[in-house]
C-alpha cells in the first residue's frame, strides 16, 4: 500500500498556479490596456513552457515575475488569501491521508510565502513542504528567485525526491499526484511508484497518457492510496462517491418508432423504456444526458457532438441495415458498440424476388397496367411458367442463397456465380463465370454487395450476350445495372422483362419526385427500395437488435458490434464482472490486473480483445467490487468507459 504521497501544490491543490496569482493581480495594476493583454498572453505561453518541459523552469519562471513590477507587499497579500483556490475536498482528504499515517510531501514551484502557511494549515508538516524563494531588493521589490533552489531547475523535484529517499524519508511505497513533466520524471527514475495525473485544470494529453491513474477529483484518490478495509468502516467511506449511472438501471430511449418488439422484450427484461415516434436532431439528443441504451433506424444522426453530450451512453442500435447516420470513428473513441441487423430481412428480399420471377414471366404487370386504363389483354403471347426455367442468379450469398432454395423448390434449374467458393444449395450449380450466367439463364437475378467491382456489372455487353426474351431482376444495390442500356435493350425487345426494387439515385424522403429511364417502359415492376421492408422483416430487427441489448447490458457480449472488437464471455455463477474498454496501448491488463491484486481479488474469468485504436477486456472476479475498486478501475490512464454488472 502507498505510504508516501508526493503532491505537486499549483493546479493540484490549488485551482491555479501560486506564481501566477500574485503576478495576475501585479498585471491587473498595469496602466496601459495593450500591455496588460500582451503580458497576460505571454504570461500563459510562459505556463505552457513550464508545463511541457519545453523550456528551463528557471527562465520561464524568472520571465513570468518580469511581467509587471512585483512587491513583497502583493506576495504576502495573497498569502491571506490562498485558501479561496483551494480545490474541494483537498483539506478533508490531506486530513484523513493524514489521520492514517500517510507521509504527506509537497513540491511547489511557487514561493515558500504563498504556499507553506496554507500547507501547514492543511497539517503537513513543514518540513515536508518544498519551495522557491524570491530575492528581494532593498525596496521591497521581488527582483528574483534564489536560484541555487533545487526547485528552481527542471529536475529540482527529481533532485528533492532523491534525497528524500536517500534519507530514508521515503520508507514504502510513493506516489506521486501531479500534472507536469517534472512530477513524472520522479516515477520515469523510479523514485515513485505510481503516478498519478491530477486533471483537475487544463489536460496535458502527452503528460496524461504515462501516467498510471488519471482523477479529475480530490475524492478519487483515496481508494488509490488506502486500502478497502480502511475505506469500508469510517468517514473515509462517505468522502468516496460513485457515479449513480454506474450502479442504477440502464434507462433506455428508442427512437423512429421502430416496432414495438423491442420495447415489449426490453420491459419484459426488467429495464425502463420510452418509445419516441420521431427522429430526434442533435438539439434533441443534447439534453439525454441520462440516457444509456439509444435505439434508432435511419433518420436519427448520431454525430461527435451527440455522442459528447449523451455522456452515459453505453451501447446505440440502428434498428435498420445502414449505420451511415452515425458517425462511427467517433462512437468507436467514446467505447460506444454500435450493432445494426444486416440480415434480418433477408427473407423478404427473397421472397419479393420469388414473387417477381413469376410476374415478369407472365407479363402480370404490363396486363394489370393495361386493366387498370380499361384494356382488356387477354393473351398468352409472351407468358411463360417458371417450372423449368433456368434461373442465373449472381451473389450466392444470404439472399442470393435462399433465393436459390425458393426457386428450385418450384421446380427452377438453378445456376449461380459468386467471386467466393460458395457451397451450392439442393442442386444447384455453380458457374464457371459470370458469362456461363449470362448465357444461359431465363431470368437472372442480382444479390451482390456495391463494391467497385460491381458497379457497371451489367452493362451493354452483358446484356448483348444474354438469351433473347431474358428478364432481369436487381433488388441489391443501384449501380449495379446500367439503366440506360438496360432501357435500350429493353425497346430493342431483346430483354422481356425487368424489375428493379433499387435505383444509382434515389429519393431521400417521400415527397421527392423520382426519375429513371425506366419509366413507361413495357414489363417492368419499379418498387421503391421496399425488397426488406416488411413488417416481419421490422419484427426481426427489432428482436435482433433488444437482445443485443440485453446481452450488452448483462453479460457485455459486444458479439456483432460493427466497431468494437466482438466478445463474449459465459458468466459463471458466483462471479462479479467488469467491463473495461480502453485505449489499446501495452501494459493497460498489467495495470488493472495490479489492482486486483494489490486488494487481494482473485480473477476468475478474463477476456482482452483488440480492434485498432481500442481494447476490450472483460474480467470476472470473485467477489463484489467495491465501488472504490471500480473508481480505480476507472481512473486507469487509458480507460474510455467503465461498468460493473451488477
Ligand atoms: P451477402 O454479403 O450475404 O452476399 C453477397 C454475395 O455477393 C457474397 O457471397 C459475395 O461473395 C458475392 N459477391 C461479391 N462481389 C461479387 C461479384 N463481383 N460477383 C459475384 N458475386 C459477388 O449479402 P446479402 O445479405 O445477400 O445482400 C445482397 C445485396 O442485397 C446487397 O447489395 C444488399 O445491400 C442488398 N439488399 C437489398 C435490400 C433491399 O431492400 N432491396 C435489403 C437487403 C439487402
Amino acid at each position: 500500500m502507498i505510504q508516501n504521497i508526493i503532491f505537486d501544490f499549483d493546479s493540484t491543490f490549488i485551482t491555479e498556479k501560486s506564481i501566477n496569482i500574485i503576478i495576475k493581480s501585479a498585471i491587473r495594476r498595469l496602466k496601459d490596456k495593450d500591455e496588460r493583454t500582451k503580458a497576460l498572453a505571454r504570461l500563459n505561453e510562459l505556463n505552457s513552457r513550464i508545463m511541457d518541459g519545453k523550456r528551463l523552469i528557471g527562465d520561464a519562471l524568472s520571465s513570468v515575475i518580469k511581467l509587471a513590477p512585483l512587491m513583497i507587499n502583493d506576495v504576502e497579500q495573497a498569502a491571506g488569501k490562498m485558501s479561496k483556490y483551494l480545490r474541494p475536498q483537498v483539506r478533508e482528504i490531506i486530513s484523513d491521508l493524514l489521520t492514517r499515517g500517510k507521509n504527506i510531501i509537497v513540491f511547489s514551484l511557487g514561493v515558500d510565502k504563498l504556499v507553506v502557511p496554507l500547507a501547514q494549515s492543511l497539517g503537513i508538516p513543514r518540513n515536508n513542504v518544498f519551495t522557491n524563494n524570491f530575492r528581494l531588493n532593498k525596496n521591497g521589490q521581488v527582483t528574483g528567485f534564489d536560484e541555487e533552489n533545487p526547485l528552481f531547475s527542471n529536475i529540482g523535484k527529481l533532485y528533492l525526491a532523491e534525497k528524500l529517499s536517500k534519507s530514508g524519508r521515503l520508507a514504502g511505497d510513493t506516489a506521486i499526484v501531479g500534472d507536469s513533466l517534472s512530477d513524472l520524471s520522479i516515477c520515469k527514475n523510479k523514485i515513485g511508484d505510481i503516478f498519478v495525473y491530477f486533471s483537475g485544470s487544463t489536460v496535458w494529453e502527452d503528460i496524461r497518457r504515462q501516467a498510471d491513474f488519471s482523477v479529475e477529483r480530490f475524492d478519487r484518490l483515496l481508494p488509490l492510496f488506502c486500502s478497502d478495509d480502511e475505506l469500508s468502516h469510517d468517514r473515509a467511506g462517505a468522502l468516496v462517491s460513485v457515479d449513480e449511472q454506474e450502479i442504477k438501471k440502464p434507462s433506455i430511449l428508442l427512437l423512429e418508432n421502430v416496432h414495438t418488439r423491442a420495447r415489449e422484450k426490453l420491459i419484459a427484461a426488467g429495464y425502463d423504456v420510452r418509445l419516441e415516434k420521431d427522429a430526434w436532431d442533435t438539439a434533441q439528443l443534447c439534453l439525454q444526458n441520462e440516457i444509456n441504451v439509444l435505439g434508432i433506424r435511419s433518420r436519427t444522426k448520431i454525430s461527435r457532438q451527440v455522442l459528447e453530450e449523451m455522456s452515459n451512453l453505453w451501447i446505440i442500435g440502428a434498428f435498420c441495415i445502414g449505420t451511415n447516420q452515425i458517425d462511427l470513428t467517433a462512437a468507436t473513441e467514446a467505447g460506444i458498440p454500435v450493432f445494426n441487423a444486416p440480415y434480418a430481412n433477408t427473407r423478404s428480399v427473397a421472397e419479393l424476388v420469388v414473387g417477381e420471377v413469376i410476374m415478369l414471366m407472365r407479363r402480370t404487370f404490363e396486363k394489370s397496367s393495361a386493366a387498370h386504363q380499361g384494356k382488356w389483354l387477354k393473351s398468352a403471347h409472351g407468358a411463360r411458367e417458371i417450372r423449368g426455367k433456368t434461373v442465373g442468379i449472381i451473389g450466392y450469398g444470404r439472399i442470393g442463397s435462399q433465393v436459390s432454395v425458393l426457386l428450385e423448390n418450384m421446380g427452377m434449374s438453378v445456376i449461380y456465380f459468386d467471386i467466393v467458393d460458395k457451397l451450392p444449395l439442393g442442386n444447384a450449380k455453380s458457374a464457371a463465370n459470370l458469362e456461363d450466367i449470362l448465357k444461359n439463364a431465363d431470368i437472372i437475378t442480382l444479390h451482390v454487395p456495391d463494391t467497385p467491382v460491381t458497379q457497371g456489372l451489367i452493362g451493354k455487353r452483358e446484356l448483348a450476350l444474354m438469351k433473347d426474351g431474358i428478364c432481369l431482376i436487381n433488388a441489391s444495390r443501384g449501380k449495379v445495372v446500367d439503366l440506360d442500356a438496360l432501357r435500350r435493350a429493353m425497346d430493342s425487345g431483346h430483354v422481356a422483362g425487368a424489375a428493379l426494387d433499387v435505383f444509382p439515385e434515389e429519393p431521400a424522403h417521400s415527397e421527392d419526385i423520382f426519375h429513371t429511364p425506366m419509366q413507361g417502359a413495357s414489363n417492368v415492376i419499379l418498387t421503391p427500395h421496399i425488397g426488406g421492408s416488411t413488417l416481419e422483416a421490422q419484427e426481426n430487427i427489432a428482436e435482433y437488435i433488444s437482445s443485443k441489448f440485453e446481452k450488452f447490458i448483462s453479460t457485455g457480449s459486444t458479439i456483432g458490434s460493427v466497431n468494437l472488437p466482438e466478445m463474449e464471455l459465459p458468466r459463471i455463477q458466483g462471479t462479479h464482472r467488469i467491463l473495461h474498454i480502453h485505449h489499446n496501448v501495452p501494459g493497460v491488463l498489467a495495470k488493472i490486473n495490479s489492482v486486483f491484486a494489490r486488494r487481494s481479488i482473485n480473477v476468475e474469468g478474463q477476456i482482452l480483445q483488440t480492434k485498432g485504436s481500442i481494447g476490450y477486456l472483460i474480467v470476472d472476479v470473485d467477489q463484489d467490487i467495491a465501488d472504490q475498486v471500480l473508481n480505480l478501475v476507472k481512473a486507469v490512464t487509458e480507460t474510455i468507459k467503465v461498468r460493473k454488472i451488477i
